[in-house]
């Protein structure tokens, strides 16, 4: 609480929800993946530190590590300023301005430069994903899919509702619930390609009797 409450001081970011940083820190404990990717760095990058900290004091061998994405310069010199010392032998903070990102019918913006780890588990909290076009989604976790070899990916989005849609779409709405109470969404989700062609089929969809299309392909993925 004092490391939040000293950070806060010192930047005027946004910070990150409560519940956010909770669902991280339960995720981040069970799962205990190794290379964890943060999509917006700030006062939350302590908070998945002290994750990796707590971890690595319970258990010598586990070397867990934060990437830390920052797509705006000004914000990336700010944060790695900030950043306590006793933090930074866990994080690294790398400067990603943000890129276009396509896939299947989604338009998003992801962080360019994102270092090819084995990430187990994303906390999604940027890039900005509203341009001339309107509102798309922040899409790092469908990044990582093309270097990731966890069959599956853990997560937390905060606020980011398109990005939740995306995720419920893809996979059904159990894969990630969102609670207009929470502006906050977990997700436990298989690895897929969904560039390859061969996942095309004309199995792809689901008509309701009331006419409703569901893009059913990979709901089943889900347990
Ligand atoms: C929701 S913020 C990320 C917050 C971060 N996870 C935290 O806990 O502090 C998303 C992005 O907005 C930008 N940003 C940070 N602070 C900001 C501020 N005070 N005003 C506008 N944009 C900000 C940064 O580029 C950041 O990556």
């Amino acid at each position: 609480m004092s490391d939040l409450d000293a950070y806060k001081k010192k930047s005027n970011t946004t910070g990150t929800q409560w519940i956010t940083l909770w669902m991280s820190v339960k995720r981040i404990l069970k799962y205990q993946p190794v290379a964890i990717l943060e999509s917006g760095t700030g006062s939350s990058t302590m908070v998945l530190a002290a994750c990796v900290k707590k971890l690595k004091a319970e258990n010598s061998d586990y070397n867990g590590r934060v990437t830390s994405m920052e797509s705006v310069a000004a914000w990336h010199a700010i944060a790695s300023e900030n950043l306590p010392e006793k933090y930074r032998e866990h994080v690294e903070i790398i400067l990603g301005p943000r890129e276009k990102f396509e896939m299947g019918f989604f338009r998003g913006y992801v962080h360019s430069n994102i270092p090819k780890r084995n990430y187990g588990f994303v906390l999604l909290d940027a890039p900005a994903f509203d341009d001339d076009h309107g509102l798309s989604f922040c899409a790092d976790v469908f990044k990582i899919m093309d270097f990731v070899t966890h069959p599956t990916i853990h997560g937390v989005v905060d606020g980011r509702a398109s990005s939740v849609f995306v995720l419920q779409t893809l996979y059904g709405p159990s894969a990630a619930r969102y609670y207009h109470s929470l502006f906050a969404a977990s997700f436990s989700i298989p690895k897929i390609d969904f560039r390859d062609p061969k996942n095309n089929t004309p199995k792809d969809w689901l008509c309701t009797p009331l006419g409703r299309l569901v893009y059913r392909k990979f709901r089943s993925l889900h347990g």
